[in-house]
């Protein structure tokens, strides 16, 4: 039974905590000035989650815990926008801003201007009601746009609860978008899971925003920047310093000291600014694509008033993508493991943005066929967003005479198989799965890769050499490898390298189960979906058994995973291949050490884990301590018997333990307890 002082105390510890984690937050990804490690956050949260299990009552749709995704939106709702959101007039040349500067001096003499950067991102609207996030709406027309609220809230950077003397009811605009390091990050995890890559930030921002599972777009990683303040009684009648108030109140906003944000009375001033960023505009760590001149004050910009969509008091100036002519030498159409295959243009080496160039995305079929590309053609280069520079233009009239058309295959250029494409997909697939050489290979790559199986000594080319004498034609045939077909494949192979790869292998059989399930390259199951559903489901056989109905009900597994699994097991060469590798040794089950405890040494006793160790990791610390019957538990009271502390627990932990009369152990301490 729980009083009315559990109650009153429970509310007092959440309010506490909500407003901790969200301070933190803010230094974490606005400042990125953190004051406390990531595991003390992460034990601060789950503190605040178990509280808000305990009191569903108070939960509330802006708590730090929120931040992680709620539940699926099933359509997004359409509102009308207080103010509407204007678009901004283009230029691409001094002569049309010095343009601009003249009509508005001409019509209300010298003044201020604020210059920014032009963020390219998806543009937000924010309402803030007594502190609280309220809402987040995009674009759309300019005059409504959809309500994308529970995918806002997923946004560290943005604040779900302001500080400071906020207006009581006002909305905030920015541009939602990606860091290069995050995209690159999350193209990177693509890669590892037989995906393709993205192609630029702001499309795959914009795409992230529009899905319906907040708990996916938490999980992107997007950011944001505010650049305008929208209120009926806005703080100041400067936008600079409205900006400024902005920050005050905990949101991102452009730092000044970068030069993200100034101010000039004068053209040179201006073009200084559009200078000083066309010229490190590629050191940045998001994109931009121009700047944006404002008038600063909020009454001339009244006075100088609106055009049909656009202010007359504010002018982007964009900046050229930068650009190359060269010469295209040939295509390769590449087959990844998954069987996706994609042309790369081969091109005569040119200097751009900094580095040479010789390779270029061209996407897939429908690029080829716009383009009209020939062999031979001039083609004009581009380095947008995108890490690989694209193809964006071909010089018709220096095409040399005669020059034949790329044709996209209609065959499998590795195989021969016709290739297939999905409806509504880009992309063409060869389906020939099993058989096809790279997608053999590379699937073999993967699989014995250091996240995966880890075998050393087995890299691609020599994956490639096994696969080409016929010795390896999936993962199971690595276990049959005897040291004498090593030594027989000749040049190159001695006793010592034959050895180290019949070890490798061998060593192999010892890797857990979540990691073996991650080998097995299933699409989408990357490194923490294999993870989550070794933990939650145990073993191979009750995955295979699993419908795509119970699947989705694992932590982390939505519905396109679920399928794939149940496409994967669905197929018999692939259960084959199962039971082959369950015959040589490998681990298709979870250690039974992590499902239930292997002594009761520490039952009864209740421990709380802090700062780091030597010998172990947190975790593992943990582990530890529930597979002896001990439990674990994020905060300090009268019923821990034992903190465990690493070498930076806090000096208020320790306050606290004293407090209570808590015993303090290491982590020698608990060994000798558990060994005992
Ligand atoms: S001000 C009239 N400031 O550019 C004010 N917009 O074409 C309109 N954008 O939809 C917005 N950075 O998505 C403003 N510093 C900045 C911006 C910016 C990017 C985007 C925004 C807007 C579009 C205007």
């Amino acid at each position: 039974m729980s009083t009315e002082k559990d109650r009153e105390q429970a509310v007092r510890r959440i309010a506490h905590l909500r407003d901790e984690l969200e301070r933190h937050n803010h230094l974490y990804y606005v400042e990125a000035a953190p004051e406390i490690s990531d595991q003390a956050f992460d034990r601060m949260m789950k503190e605040l989650e178990e509280l808000e299990r305990q009191w569903p009552e108070l939960a509330s749709p802006n708590s730090p815990t929120q931040r992680v995704g709620g539940d699926i939106t099933k359509q997004f709702v359409t509102v009308a926008h207080r103010f509407p959101m204007l678009s901004l007039s283009n230029s691409y040349g001094q002569d049309e801003v010095a343009e601009f500067v003249r009509r508005v001096e001409k019509e209300v003499g010298r003044t201020l201007y604020a210059m920014e950067l032009k963020y390219d991102g998806v543009a937000i609207s924010l309402t803030y009601k007594e502190g609280e996030l309220a809402r987040g709406v995009t674009r759309g027309d300019g005059e409504k746009g959809e309500d994308i609220t529970a995918n806002v809230r997923t946004v560290r950077s943005i604040p779900l609860k302001l500080r400071g003397d906020y207006l009581r009811d006002f909305e905030v605009r920015g541009e939602i978008l990606f860091m290069r390091a995050q995209f690159e990050k999350l193209n990177a995890q693509r890669e590892a899971e037989g995906e393709e890559r993205y192609a630029n930030p702001r499309n795959t921002a914009a795409g992230t925003l529009k899905q319906q599972d907040p708990k996916a777009v938490a999980k992107r990683g997007l950011d944001n920047f505010i650049y305008t303040l929208a209120a009926d009684r806005p703080p100041t009648r400067s936008h600079y310093e409205n900006i400024l108030k902005c920050r005050e109140w905990g949101f991102r906003t452009p730092d000044p000291k970068r030069r993200f944000i100034e101010r000039t009375d004068s053209l040179e001033g201006i073009l200084d600014f559009i200078a000083h960023w066309d010229k490190h505009r590629h050191a940045l760590e998001m994109d931009i694509d121009g700047v944006v001149i404002k008038v600063d004050n909020l009454d001339i910009q009244a006075e100088l008033g609106l055009t049909a969509k656009s202010p007359r008091w504010a002018i982007a100036y964009k900046f050229q993508a930068e650009q190359a002519l060269t010469r295209l030498n040939d295509v390769q159409f590449n087959v990844g493991r998954t069987g996706a295959v994609t042309p790369v243009a081969l091109l005569e080496p040119v200097l751009l943005a900094g580095t040479t160039v010789k390779r270029a995305s061209v996407h897939n079929a429908d690029q080829i066929a716009k383009l009209d590309l020939h062999f031979g053609d001039l083609v004009q280069v581009e380095k947008g967003g995108e890490i690989i520079p694209k193809i964006t233009g071909v010089d018709l009239k220096q095409r040399p005479p005669g020059a034949k058309p790329v044709m996209y295959p209609e065959n499998c250029p590795e195989c021969g198989t016709p290739l297939v494409r999905d409806e509504g997909e880009a992309q063409h697939y060869c389906p020939n799965e099993h058989a096809c050489p790279p997608q053999i290979t590379r699937r073999i790559e993967h699989f014995v890769s250091r996240r995966a199986m880890d075998i050393g000594g087995l890299g691609g080319e020599t994956v490639e050499e096994l696969f080409r004498a016929g010795l390896v034609h999936n993962v199971a045939d690595l276990y049959d490898l005897t040291r004498e077909q090593l030594l027989g494949l000749g040049k190159g192979w001695g006793e010592k390298s034959a050895q180290q790869v019949i070890d490798g292998i061998a060593a192999s059989k010892a890797i857990p189960f979540e990691q073996v399930l991650f080998a097995l390259g299933i699409r989408h199951v990357g490194e923490t979906v294999a993870k989550k559903i070794a933990r939650g489901v145990t073993d191979i056989d009750r995955l295979m058994a699993m419908t795509p109905l119970e699947l989705v009900a694992v932590d982390e597994v939505g519905g396109v995973i679920a399928e794939s699994i149940a496409d994967f097991f669905a197929v018999e060469g692939n259960r084959r291949i199962v039971e082959r590798l369950r015959a040589a040794g490998l681990r298709f089950a979870i250690d039974p050490a992590q499902q239930r405890p292997v002594g009761d040494k520490l039952k009864g006793l209740s421990f709380v884990v802090s700062g780091v160790f030597e010998g172990f990791s947190r975790d593992s610390i943990k582990e530890a301590i529930e597979g002896n019957g001990g439990k674990v538990s994020g905060s300090i009271s009268k019923k821990t018997s034992f903190v465990v502390a690493g070498a930076d627990m806090g000096p208020a932990k320790r306050a606290k333990a004293d407090e209570l009369g808590v015993k303090v152990i290491g982590e020698d301490e608990l060994r000798r307890m558990i060994e005992a």
